[in-house]
């Protein structure tokens, strides 16, 4: 692969810095960690078995290091945070999945909510830690169902359990950062602590439960037919290395401008608005998917999209990719995955990069 660390990408500041990232055996966690390993950071993945088989986390076979463990094991993750002695969290474990929440809602509420706790306390204890970025989602705003973007300020709430721990999360950051990790006392804590809200991320190697593209990925192996239930919700479908720059930015910018310490939404530009019925028949170009129209069972919003406005000013970050180019990319990885046994994760990434230079992107330059 090309020389990452040459590049110096987000100013350079990720070679030799350590990085603890929590949730590195999933999707989001094993490209971020791919990504952050290549730019010559010393990576400690913190987090239980990958949850999926097959695994984008197991295929890369990476050699930085991993600890299999629960977030909510305290002793453990204090012992890891005392002998690692991380600079920068992404702190990204979770249980993410919205239909599963309902039945396992209590684990959910446990990981998303006390979990984040015990990852805060620990960052708390661990002097060398500067910059602590949390990983929550679009989903976290109270939605009426409004035809415009969320910004950061709208109120949160979650009709649905999953949904309703991230927010509870959120309200939990937000008191943990004013009570622990004040600006004003910064020279005494020497933290800035940001959540960052994405949603429905798409990209090569997720294999996860009731999401769409894992589902069609599914349906077309076992050549059966993908049930869909909401077929005209609208969703900010962005290719993950989208708001994975969007993450790094944040943990570059907050090493040393502690007005970073805030909310972001990351996600595609506003006029973006393909429902899921238009990204199957995007998918279909690549992939053969059969599919059926299902009445919804569970409650899921239709309408969903995020103002990335601050994003854009206060980091300097924007998509770079469009939807569909998205879509485009993730079918590609499926196909030549399953098709040529090749994986594709170093040509997105490259290509990735190469395009936000020519976009002439602050955080490439
Ligand atoms: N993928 C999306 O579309 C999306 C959208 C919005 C937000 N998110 C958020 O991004 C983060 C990563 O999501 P993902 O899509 O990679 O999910 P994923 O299921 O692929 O990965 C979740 C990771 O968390 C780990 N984990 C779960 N419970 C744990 C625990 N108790 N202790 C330690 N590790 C634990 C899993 O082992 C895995 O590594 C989550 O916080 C999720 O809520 C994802």
């Amino acid at each position: 692969m090309e020389d990452l660390v040459n590049q110096h990408l987000f100013g350079g500041i990720y070679n030799n810095k350590k990085v603890l990232v929590t949730g590195h055996t999933g999707f989001k966690g094993s490209w971020l960690c791919y990504w952050l390993d290549k730019m010559g950071a010393e990576v400690l993945g913190y987090s239980l078995p990958a949850p999926t088989n097959p695994s984008h986390f197991e295929l890369l076979n990476s050699s930085y290091e991993s600890v299999i463990a629960d977030i909510r094991e305290t002793n453990l993750l204090n012992d890891t945070f005392k002998r690692f002695q991380p600079d920068i969290v992404f702190h990204m474990a979770a249980q993410p999945l919205v239909r599963l929440a309902y039945e396992l809602i209590d684990e959910t509420y446990e990981t998303n909510v006390m979990g984040s706790l015990r990852v805060y306390e620990a960052c708390r204890q661990t002097k060398s830690v500067k910059s602590i970025v949390s990983i929550t989602t679009d989903k976290v705003y109270e939605n009426l169902e409004e035809d415009r973007g969320f910004v950061e300020s709208d109120p949160l709430g979650g009709k649905d359990p999953y949904s309703a721990s991230k927010a509870a999360m959120e309200v939990m950051t937000n008191s943990y950062r004013h009570s622990y990790f004040h600006h004003d006392k910064l020279s005494e804590h020497n933290k800035v602590l940001t959540t960052v809200r994405a949603g429905n991320v798409i990209g090569g190697g997720d294999w996860s439960k009731d999401r769409l593209i894992p589902d069609l990925i599914r349906a077309y192996r076992e050549k059966e037919t993908v049930l869909i239930r909401s077929p005209q919700a609208v969703r900010p479908w962005q290719h993950v290395l989208e708001c994975l720059a969007g993450y790094l930015v944040v943990g570059q910018k907050s090493l040393n401008d502690e007005r970073i310490a805030d909310a972001y939404n990351f996600g595609p530009d506003l006029n973006e608005k393909i429902t899921v019925e238009e990204v199957i028949k995007i998918f279909n170009q690549f992939i053969a998917v059969d599919y059926k129209i299902e009445a919804a069972d569970l409650f899921e919003s239709t309408m969903l999209r995020l103002n990335c406005e601050k994003a854009q000013q206060d980091l300097k970050w924007k998509p770079i990719w469009s939807a569909e180019e998205a879509l485009k990319r993730s079918a590609r990885w499926y196909r030549d995955f399953y098709e040529q046994r090749e994986l594709t994760t170093e040509n997105d990434l490259m290509d990735y990069i190469n395009q936000a230079k020519e976009s002439g992107l602050e955080w490439c330059k």
